[in-house]
């Protein structure tokens, strides 16, 4: 499905975009919810393992599953790195999350940062959360989140035009400039094409323009209520923010937390 998106110049950029580091807010939230809820959790979309190694780190087992080889690499040198405690309750494995089958369940399985808006046709969305379903243990949870839809970002031609989000040097120093655009509006479907353009400086001098293009899926609140309800789910609460807030008109997320009916 999505493999060949993330394996590419992106997995080497992600950990260390101010994009990704900016966000701590989200980690605390599921390090709270695995308290809550308890392990095993199984992390959908984990990427570089941003969020599975904090929870193991927090004295979580994770299972963490990603489609992207070069993402799961990354997180194998996370891994790697932390204390063995820790280490030994990281599971990797490569897998699609609209169809996998692990023969384990699980107290909490979680979707951070957009995965699931990867999951471009319902069919997809609807076999991820089938696949949830089986591998939730008895009282589990599910956690998702996408962002709020901005009904502006669905049509507005300003859109069109690259927008600086973030400047940064690497720590082998690169100089990096990020700027985003959408490149195409499809309204009907309920996707963007996006393109996130990397501009970046070598040590050498050299210069390069390396380009993350990719369509995301928007959802709507009650979309997602049916969704869940189609699937067997029930949604047990709706935050706004990670902050747990409710959401508002101007909240940026819809976390979604779900029990099966
Ligand atoms: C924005 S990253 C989020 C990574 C991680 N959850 C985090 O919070 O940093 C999205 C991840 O979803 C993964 N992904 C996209 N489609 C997938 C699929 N069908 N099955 C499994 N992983 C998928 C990508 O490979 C990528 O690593």
């Amino acid at each position: 499905m999505s493999s060949e998106l993330y394996d590419s110049f992106i997995a080497d950029y992600y950990d260390e975009s101010p994009v990704v580091q900016g966000r701590l807010q989200d980690v605390a939230f599921y390090r709270d919810a695995a308290r809550e809820f308890g392990d095993p959790v199984l992390e959908l979309g984990c990427g570089t393992g941003r969020i599975t190694m904090a929870l193991a780190e927090a004295g979580k087992r994770v299972t963490g599953l990603d489609v992207s080889e070069r993402m799961l690499e990354r997180a194998v040198q996370k891994r790697a790195a932390l204390r063995v405690e820790a280490r030994e309750r990281v599971h990797l494995v490569q897998g699609d999350m609209t169809r996998f089958e692990l023969g384990d369940t699980f107290r909490l399985i979680i979707i951070p940062f957009r995965p699931f808006q990867h999951l471009l046709e319902v069919q997809h969305q609807v076999h991820c959360l089938e696949c949830v379903r089986k591998h939730l243990a008895p009282g589990g949870r599910l956690i998702l989140d996408v962002f709020q839809t901005d009904a502006e970002r669905m049509h507005d031609p300003v859109h069109h035009r690259e927008e600086v989000i973030s400047e940064y040097s690497t720590r082998d120093g690169r100089q990096v400039r990020i700027s985003e655009r959408v490149a195409a509006f499809h309204r009907a479907e309920q996707r963007n094409d996006v393109e996130m353009i990397f501009s970046v400086e070598h040590p050498d001098g050299r210069k390069e323009r390396l380009v993350f293009a990719w369509t995301l899926r928007y959802f709507f609140r009650y979309e997602v209520e049916h969704l869940l309800a189609r699937c067997g789910f029930r949604v047990a609460a709706l935050y706004g923010d990670f902050d747990r807030t409710a959401i508002r008109d101007e909240s940026p997320e819809m976390i979604f937390v779900a029990e099966s009916r």
